[in-house]
């Protein structure tokens, strides 16, 4: 908690609550513990990157004053963009799938970023964003940076979502947690949070072991072939057989989690723990039970509260 009063909201970003899921674990062997990022002003842990990549493009002089900000997301960047750019005076444009839940484009708008909708293609599901989808996506997100001399805050390459979680979310996590942790399992998109704090988890011991958590089915990380591109874990999953910022050298294992394990979890964490939270939270948390009852037995496990659980009211995730 911050005593001083802060200077915008930007300044209101981490230094987010580490939470033991006690009663989850009560009838097991181990613990679990959950940073809370669905606390951050955008409700989501992506309110970090969005500050980091805009100031290391300060920074660098990447981006000039009053310059137009352009990203790829699946709302929960485009929302840390559009208070991020909004405080800053940076005019912002999100380009979402029209498979990502409604809430995400109404609140990117609500806070001053214009949104753009993609189609989904032909057979794709709303709320099931596949891999085809999101090159659909990134073909739009390249042409308006094109047209429009923008600056691309570009998730997926740049170092700042990276940077992030080795910089703030992972040292936060290891200043809260004061015993040592031993396993730490993510569920992966850009995998930025995965790689920036599994690079400091095993900075301050080897020891740790850090997991991928993907789609059953999706599991392109894992060398698998995809059967299932279509889940319903927003956020991640893309089919994508490599990402810049997951190090193989820092993965231990990988692990999935179907679209009901994920569900089924989420909806633990707001009757059991009172935390309310999504679709790639309860994938994350499902993650953490298997490691509880296999090679974690006893230990203590971290995991990541994505994002809030009201950013898929219109989903089936809480009928
Ligand atoms: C809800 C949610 N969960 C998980 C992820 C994956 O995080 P990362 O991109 O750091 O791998 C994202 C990324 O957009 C997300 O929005």
């Amino acid at each position: 908690m911050r005593a001083e009063v802060c200077a915008s909201v930007i300044q209101a970003i981490g230094e987010t609550p580490l939470v033991e899921l006690a009663r989850i674990t009560r009838h097991l062997n181990g613990r679990i513990l959950a940073k809370m990022e669905n606390l951050n002003p955008g409700y989501s842990k992506k309110d970090r990157i969005a500050r980091q990549i805009i100031e290391d493009a300060e920074a660098s002089e990447a981006l000039a004053p009053g310059q137009t900000v352009v990203e790829l997301t699946s709302g929960n960047t485009g929302t840390g963009l559009a208070i991020v750019c909004g405080i800053k005076g940076y005019p912002f444009v999100a380009v979402m799938s029209k498979g990502n839940s409604e809430e995400r484009a109404r609140m990117m708008a609500a806070l001053g970023a214009e949104v753009v909708l993609v189609d989904q293609l032909p057979g794709s599901v709303p709320g099931q964003v596949s891999g085809g989808d999101l090159e659909q996506v990134e073909r739009e997100t390249q042409r308006i940076v094109r047209e429009r001399q923008a600056f691309r805050a570009d998730q997926f390459n740049l170092e700042g979502s990276f940077r992030a979680h080795y910089l703030h979310t992972g040292p936060e996590i290891l200043r809260q947690a004061r015993h040592p942790i031993h396993a730490f399992c993510d569920f992966v998109g850009s995998g930025g949070t995965f790689g920036g704090c599994a690079a400091i988890f095993k900075d301050a011991s080897p020891q740790v072991k850090c997991y991928v958590v993907e789609p059953r089915g999706a599991a392109a990380l894992a060398g698998e072939p995809s059967s299932h591109p279509n889940h319903r874990i927003q956020g991640g999953g893309y089919s994508l057989p490599a990402l810049r910022f997951v190090n193989r050298r820092h993965v231990d294992g990988y692990l999935q989690v179907s679209d009901e394990e994920a569900m089924q979890a989420a909806r633990r964490l707001a009757k059991e723990e009172g935390i309310f939270a999504g679709f790639s939270s309860g994938a994350n948390l499902a993650a953490a039970l298997q490691l509880l009852a296999g090679p974690h037995r006893g230990q203590t496990i971290v995991i990541i509260i994505c994002d809030s659980g009201l950013k898929y009211l219109t989903t089936d995730l809480w009928t």
